[in-house]
């Protein structure tokens, strides 16, 4: 099988993630925290090491305040209701800006939070090349705007956004910035006090390398805080040192991280940072970039293709959509998959917004998305079947 479906998620992992999780689960899998014993305290000094190296990761200030979570979408949810589901008056309805970009476990939370009235949502859109502009985003600010949430690179149209200016901006006008980096952390730097990002949801996954089942969130200090009851914790339970207080310890992390984590993903995740951090994601960037702008090339003056978005892969996260004349997206998934054994992504991809911007709404598109470890070899098989089924 050639894999070409890394945005939804990497494959292969870090060649070294498979035997550290191995090894953790034979020799240390304890519960961290819950006990005493010496085996507890070597899970419970993994768990923290691994936060810190996250938190150092991305520029975190507070390594406690990077909480462990199941995916990206877990943490999405942990920030989104943690923030806006507090208790406030009827006239203070607050007011988020997101985008058209975002992915389902943005904006399926978010409009459910409006539909109730828990908040005032404005979803503003992308430019025809796939960017959402910082003045865009001023233009949608209101006087009871609390938060702009919006992804870092888009998993449709591939496309890179500015969080730098626009954390600027946010920060400028006193707003909250929450930033759903599942498509850009391991391959683009993310400084959370450069970028002003006051949270932000990562996923070990994608192009961290990591095991499925282990993400987190950032929850940095202008968030509001637990001790004044203004943070809701989105799962409350056992947290191993404080037994007795009879709702959630308001101490981070562990007011966000009720429950036994997920410490054989977490064994996992270490080992597939140091790995990105030993092999430069810069040069994974340019590698899968290399990839897109090749496919790009091969076919934008044909006319039985056409791309969606930036025409220009250094724009880009290593992902790009394309249907084919004549062609349901998804019977061309099919057909590379049975005839040809390569792997990509076709229909909606989480994202019906982005796709009814870009026009292919509601059968989609077909989504590839190179990583770390394809060949030109593979590419070029690729763009052979792509031209075979074309006709
Ligand atoms: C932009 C974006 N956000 C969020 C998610 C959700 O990530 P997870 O599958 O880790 O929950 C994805 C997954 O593809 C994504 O592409």
């Amino acid at each position: 099988m050639i894999y070409f479906d890394n945005a939804a998620t990497s494959f292969p992992k870090a060649p070294t993630v498979a035997n550290a999780m191995t090894r953790f689960l034979a020799e240390d899998a304890a519960n961290p925290g819950r006990a005493g014993h010496r085996m507890a305290v070597r899970a419970e000094e993994m768990v923290d090491g691994v936060r810190l190296k996250l938190s150092r990761l991305v520029n975190a200030q507070a390594h406690e305040r990077m909480i462990f979570t199941l995916n990206c979408t877990d943490a999405l949810n942990m920030g989104l209701k943690g923030l806006l589901t507090v208790k406030h008056d009827a006239a203070d309805v607050p007011h988020v800006i997101t985008t058209v970009l975002e992915h389902n476990s943005v904006s399926r939370p978010l409009q459910s939070m409006a539909d109730d009235g828990v908040i005032q949502l404005t979803r503003v859109a992308c430019d025809e090349d796939g960017f959402v502009s910082a003045d865009v985003i001023e233009a949608a600010i209101k006087p009871n705007t609390k938060l702009v949430v919006m992804t870092h690179g888009s998993n449709v149209l591939g496309t890179i956004q500015d969080i730098t200016a626009i954390g600027q901006l946010v920060r400028d006008r006193g707003l909250l910035f929450f930033v759903d980096g599942a498509q850009t952390i391991g391959v683009l730097p993310i400084d959370i006090q450069a970028m002003n990002i006051d949270m932000l949801a990562i996923p070990g996954h994608k192009s961290l390398l990591g095991p499925t089942g282990i993400g987190a969130l950032y929850v940095g200090p202008r968030c509001p805080d637990p001790q004044l009851d203004k943070f809701t914790p989105w799962r409350e339970g056992g947290t191993g040192g404080d037994s007795a207080t009879p709702t959630q310890p308001p101490l981070w992390p562990y007011y966000l991280e009720g429950g036994t984590p997920n410490t054989v993903g977490i064994a996992g995740l270490d080992a597939a940072i140091d790995y990105v951090l030993e092999n430069d994601m810069t040069k994974t960037l340019a590698h899968e970039q290399k990839m897109v702008q090749t496919l790009i090339d091969r076919f934008k003056n044909d006319e039985r293709f056409t791309f969606y978005g930036t025409l220009d892969a250094s724009k880009r996260v290593g992902t790009i959509c394309l249907n084919i004349q004549g062609y349901e997206p998804s019977d061309v998934g099919t057909i590379l998959d049975d005839s040809f054994e390569i792997a990509v992504r076709p229909g909606l991809h989480c994202a019906p917004y982005a796709h009814k911007q870009a026009g292919t709404f509601p059968n989609g598109s077909v989504r590839i998305s190179p990583g770390a470890f394809n060949t030109d070899e593979e590419l070029e098989q690729l763009i052979d079947a792509l031209d075979q089924i074309a006709g």
